[in-house]
């Protein structure tokens, strides 16, 4: 592929309605897009103490961010915000100062909730730390999504309900990397 994007999935969940979201958004992309499936779930809690020597679960994920054009932000809210798992990846790809894996890489930011505010909260504190990391977010469309009954077909692709707006929402972000890339 041309265009590669790190996906980093918010939520560790084994039947992750994010998870199954990211997978949904993934077809939706054109021929010369590809995927990363950023791991977040075997990375230690990030301690300063450990730049100087990173665990190789560390180092991987700052060459998958690294190695990709563009990082697709697919996360739930857990209490009004981002789950501690996404702060910790973005914590540990961040450091040491002046080595973040994020500088500059396009950002997309999404996420399905099972209440109606669809994420939003936790939206906006992620783009907040995507401010201050130098990641270009992609302000419009937003895309605020309550899982709930037609969101997908049967064979759990979005379903017709939501596939023009999720559509144009991927359509956007595609134009969005290719002119930051
Ligand atoms: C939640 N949930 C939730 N939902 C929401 O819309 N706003 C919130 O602030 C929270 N807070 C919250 C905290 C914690 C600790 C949990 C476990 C859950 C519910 C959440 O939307 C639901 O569990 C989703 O299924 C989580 O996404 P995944 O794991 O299905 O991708």
């Amino acid at each position: 592929a041309q265009y590669t994007i790190a996906v980093v999935v918010g939520s560790l969940r084994k039947d992750s309605f994010n998870k199954k979201l990211a997978g949904a958004l993934e077809k939706l992309f054109p021929a010369d897009f590809g995927f990363t499936h950023v791991r977040i779930d075997d990375l230690p809690l990030y301690n300063q103490d450990d730049d100087g020597s990173p665990a190789a679960q560390v180092t991987r994920l700052k060459g998958e961010i690294a190695a990709a054009q563009g990082v697709l932000f697919v996360t739930p809210e857990y209490n009004r915000s981002i789950p501690g798992v996404l702060k910790n990846a973005i914590d540990h790809a961040s450091r040491p100062y002046g080595q973040s894996a994020w500088n500059g890489k396009p950002a997309g930011v999404i996420g399905a909730s099972v209440g109606p505010i669809g994420t939003a909260m936790a939206q906006q504190h992620l783009r907040n730390m995507l401010a201050y990391l130098n990641m270009p977010a992609l302000g419009q469309p937003e895309a605020f999504i309550h899982n709930k009954e037609g969101l997908y077909d049967a064979a759990g692709n979005i379903g017709e309900a939501s596939l023009k707006f999720l559509q144009g929402w991927v359509d956007a972000y595609v134009a969005w990397v290719k002119k930051h890339a």
